[in-house]
C-alpha cells in the first residue's frame, strides 16, 4: 500500500473515531453559573467590575466566559485590552458559531458586544434562537459566565439580569446612583423566578462608606419589596482603575497590588464559592426569549 493511501485511510479512521466519540460522549450538563453585572445609573463601574471579576475568577482556575451584553455602548473589549476577532452580531446573524466568535484574553473567553444591536425583545425569531443556542453552548463549556449589561433599566437589561443566577447590582455611594440601584433591584426582584440579588458598592472612599450605602438599599428592599438583597462587597475608589484603562489592561493584571485589585479578588473569591441555582439560565433565557416572540 502506498504511503498516500495509508495516510488517507488513517485520516478516515480518525474522522470516524472523532464522529463516534461526539455521538457517544455524554453531554456535559449546562452547569455554568451566570452572573449579570448591572446597575441603575450608568457609569458606576459595571464594565470595569465585570471584566476584572471575570479575569480574577479565571485566575482562580475557573473556566470563564465574559459576554458584553451592552447593546448601546459595548466596550468590555477595550477594558480587557483586546481587539475582538468577532462580536455577538456575528453570532446573531448566523455568520459564526459562538465558539468561533470568542476572543481569548487574560485566561478567559470574551464574546464582544456590538454597539447598536437590537434588544433581545426586538430580535427576529431566528436571531433569538441563535442567542439561546449560543448561551446554551457557553453554559456547557464554562464554569462561570459573566454578563456585562448596559446601563439603565430597559426590559432587556432587567430580563437578562433576572434570568441569571446572580444579579450583581453596582452602585456608587452617590445618592443618585443609590436611588437608581434601588430601582434596578425593584424591577429585577419583580420578575418571575428572579436571580439572587447582590450589591457591590463601587468607588467608595472606605469600607464604612460602602457599607452605609449598601445597608440602606438592603433594608429598604426588605421592607418595601420583601426582597432579599445581600452585600457581595465593595471596591474602593482607586486611581489605579483609570490608569489601567489607559494602559488597556484590566487592573487586576496591570496593577495587581492596588487596593481595587485586592477588593475585586475578594469579591471573586466570594462569588466563586456559590453554586448555580436549579433550573438553569438557558431555560430561563429561553422562556423570556419566547415571551418576546
Ligand atoms: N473603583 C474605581 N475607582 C476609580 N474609578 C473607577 C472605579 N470603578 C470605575 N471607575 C471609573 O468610572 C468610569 C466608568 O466605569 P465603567 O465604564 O466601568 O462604568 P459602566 O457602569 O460600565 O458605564 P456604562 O454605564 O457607560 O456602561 C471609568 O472612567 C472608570 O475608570
Ligand atoms: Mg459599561
Amino acid at each position: 500500500m502506498s504511503p498516500d493511501v495509508l495516510a488517507q485511510d488513517q485520516a478516515a479512521e480518525l474522522r470516524r473515531l472523532v464522529a463516534q466519540r461526539a455521538r457517544t460522549a455524554p453531554a456535559r450538563p449546562a452547569t455554568a453559573r451566570v452572573v449579570a453585572v448591572t446597575s441603575g445609573k450608568g457609569g458606576v463601574g459595571k464594565t470595569n467590575l465585570a471584566v476584572n471579576l471575570a479575569v480574577a475568577a479565571a485566575r482562580f482556575g475557573k473556566k470563564v466566559a465574559l459576554v458584553d451584553l451592552d447593546l448601546g455602548l459595548a466596550n468590555a473589549d477595550v477594558v480587557l485590552g483586546v481587539t475582538a476577532r468577532a462580536t455577538i452580531a456575528h453570532v446573531l446573524s448566523g455568520r459564526l458559531s459562538v465558539f468561533d466568535a470568542l476572543t481569548p484574553a487574560h485566561g478567559l473567553l470574551l464574546l464582544a458586544g456590538a454597539s447598536g444591536t437590537e434588544s433581545h425583545a426586538n430580535l427576529p425569531a431566528a436571531e433569538r434562537e441563535r442567542l439561546r443556542d449560543a448561551f446554551g453552548r457557553l453554559a456547557e463549556r464554562a464554569d462561570l459566565v459573566v454578563l456585562d449589561t448596559g446601563a439603565g433599566i430597559s426590559r432587556g437589561v432587567v430580563e437578562f439580569a433576572a434570568a441569571a443566577d446572580e444579579a450583581v447590582v453596582v452602585t456608587t455611594p452617590e445618592p443618585t446612583a443609590l436611588v437608581d440601584a434601588y430601582a434596578a433591584v425593584k424591577l429585577i426582584s419583580r420578575e418571575p423566578d428572579a436571580a439572587r440579588l447582590r450589591l457591590v458598592g463601587n468607588q467608595a472612599a472606605d469600607r464604612a462608606e460602602a457599607d452605609r450605602a449598601s445597608a440602606g438599599i438592603v433594608s429598604v428592599a426588605r421592607r418595601f419589596l420583601q426582597a432579599d438583597v445581600d452585600r457581595l462587597g465593595y471596591v474602593l475608589r482607586d486611581p489605579a482603575v483609570g490608569r489601567a484603562v489607559m494602559s488597556r489592561a484590566p487592573f487586576v493584571v496591570a496593577e495587581p497590588r492596588s487596593a481595587a485589585a485586592e477588593c475585586v479578588r475578594n469579591l471573586a473569591a466570594r462569588m466563586c464559592g456559590a453554586e448555580a441555582r436549579p433550573g438553569g439560565f438557558v431555560e430561563r433565557v429561553f422562556r423570556l426569549l419566547r415571551r418576546g416572540a
